[in-house]
Protein backbone atom coordinates (compact mmCIF):
# COMPACT_ATOMS: atom_id res chain seq x y z
CA UNK A 1 0.00 0.00 0.00
CA UNK A 2 1.63 3.95 -0.74
CA UNK A 3 1.31 6.44 0.88
CA UNK A 4 -1.37 7.59 -0.79
CA UNK A 5 -3.62 4.69 -0.28
CA UNK A 6 -2.97 5.05 3.56
CA UNK A 7 -3.80 8.88 3.09
CA UNK A 8 -7.31 7.51 1.56
CA UNK A 9 -7.46 5.20 4.23
CA UNK A 10 -7.45 8.16 6.59
CA UNK A 11 -10.05 9.92 5.15
CA UNK A 12 -12.30 7.25 4.46
CA UNK A 13 -11.55 6.25 9.12
CA UNK A 14 -13.11 9.42 9.55
CA UNK A 15 -16.09 8.87 7.82
CA UNK A 16 -15.98 10.63 4.63
CA UNK A 17 -17.66 8.75 1.93
CA UNK A 18 -18.63 9.56 -1.60
CA UNK A 19 -18.14 12.55 -3.03
CA UNK A 20 -16.93 14.12 -0.20
CA UNK A 21 -14.53 11.66 0.22
CA UNK A 22 -13.38 12.28 -3.35
CA UNK A 23 -13.14 16.23 -2.72
CA UNK A 24 -10.51 16.18 0.25
CA UNK A 25 -8.76 13.37 -1.10
CA UNK A 26 -8.22 15.80 -4.03
CA UNK A 27 -7.69 18.73 -2.45
CA UNK A 28 -5.15 16.85 0.31
CA UNK A 29 -3.51 14.92 -2.73
CA UNK A 30 -2.72 18.09 -5.12
CA UNK A 31 -4.16 17.78 -8.67
CA UNK A 32 -2.37 15.62 -10.72
CA UNK A 33 -2.41 12.71 -8.31
CA UNK A 34 -6.26 13.25 -8.83
CA UNK A 35 -6.26 12.81 -12.09
CA UNK A 36 -4.27 9.67 -12.15
CA UNK A 37 -5.79 8.17 -9.25
CA UNK A 38 -9.10 9.80 -8.65
CA UNK A 39 -12.21 7.63 -8.24
CA UNK A 40 -15.03 8.30 -9.97
CA UNK A 41 -17.38 10.67 -7.67
CA UNK A 42 -20.31 9.10 -9.60
CA UNK A 43 -19.61 5.57 -7.97
CA UNK A 44 -21.44 4.45 -4.87
CA UNK A 45 -19.70 4.03 -1.58
CA UNK A 46 -18.14 0.73 -0.86
CA UNK A 47 -16.01 1.46 -4.55
CA UNK A 48 -12.89 2.03 -5.51
CA UNK A 49 -10.33 1.91 -7.85
CA UNK A 50 -9.69 3.85 -11.32
CA UNK A 51 -9.96 3.68 -14.69
CA UNK A 52 -8.36 0.71 -15.33
CA UNK A 53 -10.18 -0.98 -12.31
CA UNK A 54 -13.24 -1.11 -9.76
CA UNK A 55 -12.75 -2.60 -6.44
CA UNK A 56 -15.89 -3.20 -4.52
CA UNK A 57 -15.64 -3.87 -1.10
CA UNK A 58 -17.91 -6.51 -0.03
CA UNK A 59 -18.64 -5.58 3.93
CA UNK A 60 -20.70 -2.18 1.98
CA UNK A 61 -24.49 -2.59 2.15
CA UNK A 62 -23.75 -1.72 -1.99
CA UNK A 63 -21.85 -4.99 -2.49
CA UNK A 64 -22.75 -7.10 0.08
CA UNK A 65 -25.17 -9.37 -1.88
CA UNK A 66 -21.93 -10.21 -3.98
CA UNK A 67 -21.45 -12.97 -0.53
CA UNK A 68 -24.32 -14.55 -1.73
CA UNK A 69 -24.42 -17.04 -5.11
CA UNK A 70 -26.56 -16.20 -7.65
CA UNK A 71 -26.50 -12.77 -6.60
CA UNK A 72 -25.30 -9.55 -8.62
CA UNK A 73 -24.75 -6.14 -8.71
CA UNK A 74 -23.74 -3.54 -11.70
CA UNK A 75 -21.50 -0.90 -11.09
CA UNK A 76 -20.72 1.62 -14.15
CA UNK A 77 -22.16 -0.47 -16.87
CA UNK A 78 -20.44 -3.91 -15.31
CA UNK A 79 -22.22 -7.13 -14.62
CA UNK A 80 -20.64 -8.32 -11.36
CA UNK A 81 -22.30 -12.17 -10.02
CA UNK A 82 -21.37 -14.50 -7.37
CA UNK A 83 -21.29 -17.90 -9.94
CA UNK A 84 -19.90 -20.05 -7.01
CA UNK A 85 -18.70 -20.16 -3.21
CA UNK A 86 -15.60 -19.40 -4.37
CA UNK A 87 -16.20 -17.60 -8.09
CA UNK A 88 -17.15 -14.32 -9.71
CA UNK A 89 -17.68 -13.30 -13.24
CA UNK A 90 -17.95 -10.04 -14.99
CA UNK A 91 -19.28 -9.00 -18.35
CA UNK A 92 -20.86 -5.57 -19.76
CA UNK A 93 -24.17 -4.68 -19.57
CA UNK A 94 -24.05 -3.84 -23.29
CA UNK A 95 -25.90 -6.73 -25.14
CA UNK A 96 -23.53 -7.88 -28.12
CA UNK A 97 -27.18 -8.52 -30.16
CA UNK A 98 -28.35 -4.91 -30.97
CA UNK A 99 -26.59 -3.20 -27.70
CA UNK A 100 -28.94 -2.71 -24.89
CA UNK A 101 -27.72 -1.89 -21.65
CA UNK A 102 -29.86 -4.64 -20.54
CA UNK A 103 -27.21 -7.64 -19.21
CA UNK A 104 -28.36 -9.19 -15.84
CA UNK A 105 -27.92 -12.22 -14.32
CA UNK A 106 -30.44 -15.18 -13.29
CA UNK A 107 -30.22 -18.89 -13.41
CA UNK A 108 -26.84 -19.24 -13.37
CA UNK A 109 -26.43 -16.88 -16.78
CA UNK A 110 -26.07 -13.89 -18.28
CA UNK A 111 -29.36 -12.57 -19.71
CA UNK A 112 -30.54 -9.87 -22.09
CA UNK A 113 -34.47 -8.77 -21.30
CA UNK A 114 -34.22 -7.26 -24.92
CA UNK A 115 -34.75 -10.24 -26.99
CA UNK A 116 -33.76 -12.91 -24.76
CA UNK A 117 -29.99 -13.32 -25.26
CA UNK A 118 -28.24 -15.75 -23.06
CA UNK A 119 -24.48 -16.72 -21.97
CA UNK A 120 -22.81 -18.73 -19.90
CA UNK A 121 -20.11 -17.08 -17.20
CA UNK A 122 -17.23 -17.40 -19.53
CA UNK A 123 -19.51 -14.81 -21.71
CA UNK A 124 -20.39 -17.46 -24.55
CA UNK A 125 -23.55 -16.95 -26.38
CA UNK A 126 -26.00 -19.94 -25.51
CA UNK A 127 -28.48 -19.17 -28.20
CA UNK A 128 -28.78 -17.65 -31.32
CA UNK A 129 -29.82 -13.92 -29.84
CA UNK A 130 -26.29 -14.26 -27.78
CA UNK A 131 -24.03 -15.90 -30.45
CA UNK A 132 -21.63 -13.12 -30.55
CA UNK A 133 -20.97 -13.55 -26.62
CA UNK A 134 -20.52 -11.01 -24.25
CA UNK A 135 -16.79 -8.90 -23.39
CA UNK A 136 -15.95 -10.24 -19.97
CA UNK A 137 -13.29 -8.82 -17.29
CA UNK A 138 -11.14 -10.39 -14.78
CA UNK A 139 -12.13 -10.90 -11.34
CA UNK A 140 -9.82 -11.70 -8.00
CA UNK A 141 -11.01 -11.57 -4.29
CA UNK A 142 -8.59 -10.57 -1.73
CA UNK A 143 -10.20 -11.21 1.91
CA UNK A 144 -13.78 -8.65 1.10
CA UNK A 145 -11.86 -6.99 -1.15
CA UNK A 146 -13.17 -8.08 -5.13
CA UNK A 147 -11.16 -6.26 -8.16
CA UNK A 148 -12.36 -6.51 -11.45
CA UNK A 149 -9.77 -5.24 -14.22
CA UNK A 150 -11.23 -3.35 -17.06
CA UNK A 151 -7.89 -2.06 -19.08
S1 LIG B 1 -30.22 -6.52 -27.52
FE1 LIG B 1 -29.93 -8.09 -26.06
S2 LIG B 1 -31.03 -9.76 -26.84
FE2 LIG B 1 -31.24 -8.25 -28.37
Amino acid sequence: MNEKMNRLEFLKSLGLKGASLFAVYCAASGLSSCINESMDPTLPPGTGGNANELILDLNDSNYSKLNTTGSYVIVSGIVIARISTTAFAAVTQVCSHEGKRKVTFRSGEFYCSEHGAKFDTNGKGLNSAGKKGLKTYPTELTGTSLKVTLG
